[in-house]
């Protein structure tokens, strides 16, 4: 029994960020106090960002358990499952303390596609946790939820994460869905949920267009980490990237959460500036936030 008020609760909630942070108070269950989480639940752990998480998360003493439908080479004990096989799911989340769910199309597709992998998966992962008693989750949501937001330029404000949606494709659609549902499982069940609206994260960036959304594997880290063991994050939605001296979005909320991004792509620049040139204003592609999703997106090849 948690033994705060509910003033105290919302005393509590000291972000800005209102629209987009929901915690406080809810009047329909009662929490319980959330422990430090050990082991998590890794979707996606065949992908990019999965195979660079693996290496760089046991370090901070996380016992992580592998999802994919891919086989993963040297890891016998990964569960190799659909997002589509809800009992895989349900057993795939027993027992963990926390997940990150990054399983799913990471690029364009057909709606049909998309509705399977990242809407209708998307969901099943939130009511597998909430059968097993799961109370965090981290989802990889996208900046492409908001790709045909205007990029800042020359000195213009940061993003801010309370900015409307404005998605670039499907696939930007689908995160939006994911951070709704998000809210969503939050308010009715009490399952919190970081939304890191990622940028790109690679080893090094490669577009003159990724020295403003990179985010190291360093850093990503040390970002999931903080989502997993922040207090009292409700539904909060943060932008992932690290402190780039070109930055076109606000950190703040994932600064709340005790994130402390230790990169940045400028040492990138002169090398990609060279090779590319500064963004042009007058190329589409290089008008929104999204870059080319919003005018040539790639495509899922599955
Ligand atoms: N890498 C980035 O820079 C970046 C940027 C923004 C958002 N994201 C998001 O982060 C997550 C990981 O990105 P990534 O670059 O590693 O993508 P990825 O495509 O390399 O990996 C995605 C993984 O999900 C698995 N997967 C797809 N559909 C599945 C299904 N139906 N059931 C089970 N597994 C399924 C794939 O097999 C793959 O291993 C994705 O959700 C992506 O949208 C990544």
């Amino acid at each position: 029994m948690n033994a705060m008020t509910l003033k105290q609760r919302i005393r509590r909630v000291k972000s800005p960020y209102s629209s987009t942070i929901l915690t406080g108070a809810r009047p329909f269950f009662t929490l319980t106090p959330m422990t430090a989480p050990r082991t998590v639940l890794l979707t996606g752990a065949a992908g990019g960002l999965g195979t660079l998480m693996r290496e760089l998360l046991p370090s901070y003493g996380y016992r992580l358990r592998l999802f994919d439908r891919l086989p993963i080479e040297g890891e016998p004990d990964a569960i190799v499952a659909d997002l589509a096989d809800k009992e895989a799911l349900r057993k795939a989340v027993h027992g963990v303390d926390a997940v990150i769910h990054l399983a799913g199309i990471s690029l364009e597709s057909t709606f049909e596609k998309i509705l399977k992998a990242n809407i209708e998966g998307t969901y099943h992962l939130y009511e597998a946790a909430r059968e097993e008693g799961v109370r965090r989750i981290v989802f990889a949501s996208s900046n492409h939820a908001v790709g045909f937001t205007p990029r800042p330029r020359d000195g213009s404000a940061a993003i801010p994460v309370n900015t409307p949606r404005r998605p670039d494709t499907f696939y930007g659609l689908s995160k939006g869905f994911g951070e709704d549902l998000a809210a969503l499982y939050w308010d009715l069940h009490g399952i919190e949920t970081v939304s890191v609206r990622i940028g790109s994260c690679f080893p090094r960036p490669t577009s003159v267009r990724m020295l403003s959304i990179w985010m190291s594997p360093g850093d990503c880290a040390r970002l999931l980490h903080a989502a997993l063991t922040a207090e009292d994050v409700g539904h909060t939605v943060v932008y992932g990237s690290s402190a780039n001296t070109r930055l076109w979005w606000d950190l703040s909320s994932a600064r709340a959460l005790g994130y402390e991004p230790q990169d940045d792509s400028e040492e990138y620049a002169a090398e990609l500036l060279a090779e590319q040139g500064e963004l042009d204003p007058e190329n589409p592609e290089h008008a929104h936030l999204g870059g080319a999703f919003c005018t040539d997106p790639p495509v899922w090849p599955y």
